[in-house]
């Protein structure tokens, strides 16, 4: 999936960011239609699924459950209801997601299937998941005993459960609603905080026995319809252009067909703290066109309670921070710890590189903003979001940067490299 993408990206700055572009598909939306789909009794069709190659980890392993996938002119067919046994290890390669979310359907199925993916993946803490859909009756097991992957899950004969969630993640929620819809009685869910809601807005289009009030959700064993669906842009990835545009005079961008649902939309106002010069306007479907243009931004502190609204797009705001005159506070972000890399330290080592002075905490950043960039040599960590936001402070520095490990966007925007030099004019 990596072979036409470049293992490193030069990038010479200065240049604006001006034009104006549609993103791939939602991740989070493509991994939920996807499975939605397999579980459904009958034929979806799904349009605008994100390219990249954690979602295509997901389909081909609705394929090895038995799901039916055909290719259509703008999307895919995916006929579900009937799910069997993979007769293989599924591998969820790079994808958090799709781990995560497999895991709380296979709960849900009365047979073993085995999880895996790549080297982060193995080491992304898996307990938060296999301890609720353990005490859902599912067995998790696995070398480490399903702390990490691999896992190996029998599921079947699952009952409802009244649980709190540590921390405030849709993957855990949506692990413990998918397997949820296959248990008896009711299966509740009490989040800290508001976290992303695609499950629950996705079960309830496809006729799931589901409520929502305030941080708490329950369901009860559904029957899934079909659907039809077109997803819309992902916000995450729109996060590059509109921080980056935002950051630098006489940039000027526009980004069409946008998802901006609860918990999607945080960095908007963050950069509108910032002073950032931000339109948005509704569109036909559901999504949002948002024009962005450049102007010198300040400081402002990300508090703890924002982040799960905005925690994809810490790297993307980090770059903003970096721009912006003052120092940028962020709290609260330990999470940023267990993704794709440690992002607490792949952020710092990035803008650090840039010759931006960054201070590591334990759940955050301070970002000394508002010096010219100096151009940089940065190590991706495997990590696609470290490589796209390094990417966006590269087009900001005077001189030209090497951004190694640029492969890692296969994982989520195989066509970033195309777009930023669509976008890029010399400045
Ligand atoms: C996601 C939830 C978030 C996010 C991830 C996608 C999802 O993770 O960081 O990229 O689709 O549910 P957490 O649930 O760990 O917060």
């Amino acid at each position: 999936m990596t072979s036409d993408i470049a293992q490193s990206l030069s990038v010479t700055g200065p240049t604006r960011l001006v034009g104006r572009l549609e993103v791939p598909g939602d991740k989070s939306i493509s991994h939920r239609a996807i499975l939605l789909s397999a579980l459904a009794d009958g034929r979806s069709s799904l349009r605008g699924l994100s390219d990249g190659a954690d979602v295509g980890h997901t389909l081909a392993a609705v394929i090895a459950l038995g799901a039916e996938v055909a290719s259509t002119d703008d999307g895919v067919r995916i006929t579900g209801g009937r799910l069997r046994p993979a007769d293989q290890v599924i591998d969820v390669g790079n994808s958090g997601t799709g781990i995560r979310l497999l895991a709380g359907v296979a709960a849900g199925l009365a047979f073993r299937t085995e999880l895996d993916g790549d080297a982060s993946i193995r080491s992304r803490p898996m307990d938060r998941i296999a301890t609720p859909l353990r005490l859902m009756g599912a067995e998790i097991g696995g070398p480490s005993g399903g702390a990490f992957a691999p896992l190996v899950i029998s599921g079947g004969g699952l009952h409802g459960i009244d649980y709190s969630t540590p921390v405030a993640s849709a993957q855990v929620k949506s692990a413990i609603l998918l397997a949820g819809i296959a248990a008896d009685g009711t299966t509740v869910v009490r989040e800290p905080a508001v976290s992303r809601r695609h499950t629950e807005e996705m079960l309830l289009a496809r006729g799931a026995d589901l409520t929502v009030d305030g941080t708490t959700t329950s369901v009860r064993r559904s029957a899934l319809k079909p659907l039809d669906e077109s997803v819309p842009g992902d916000p995450s990835q729109a996060a590059f252009w509109i921080a980056g545009a935002a950051a630098v005079p006489g940039s000027e961008v526009t980004i069409t067909n946008v998802y901006l649902g609860a918990a999607r939309d945080g960095f908007l106002d963050v950069l509108r703290r910032m002073g950032a010069e931000l339109h948005v306007i509704s569109e036909a479907g559901g999504a949002f066109a948002v024009q962005v243009r450049g102007t010198q931004l300040r400081a402002t502190d990300i508090e703890p309670e924002e982040v799960p609204g905005l925690v994809d797009e810490i790297p993307a705001l980090a770059v903003a921070a970096a721009l912006a005159i003052g120092v940028t506070r962020i709290r609260g972000a330990a999470e940023l710890r267990v993704k794709e890399s440690d992002r607490i330290a792949t952020i710092a080592e990035m803008l650090t590189g840039f010759g931006v002075r960054v201070a590591e905490h334990s759940d955050g950043l301070d970002i000394t903003g508002g010096s010219s960039l100096q151009p940089a040599r940065v190590d991706c960590h495997g990590d696609h979001r470290i490589a796209m936001a390094a990417a966006i402070a590269a087009t900001a520095a005077p001189g030209s940067s090497r951004i190694d490990g640029f492969d890692a966007v296969a994982t989520s925007y195989p066509a970033f490299a195309d777009h930023l030099a669509l976008l890029s004019v010399g400045a």
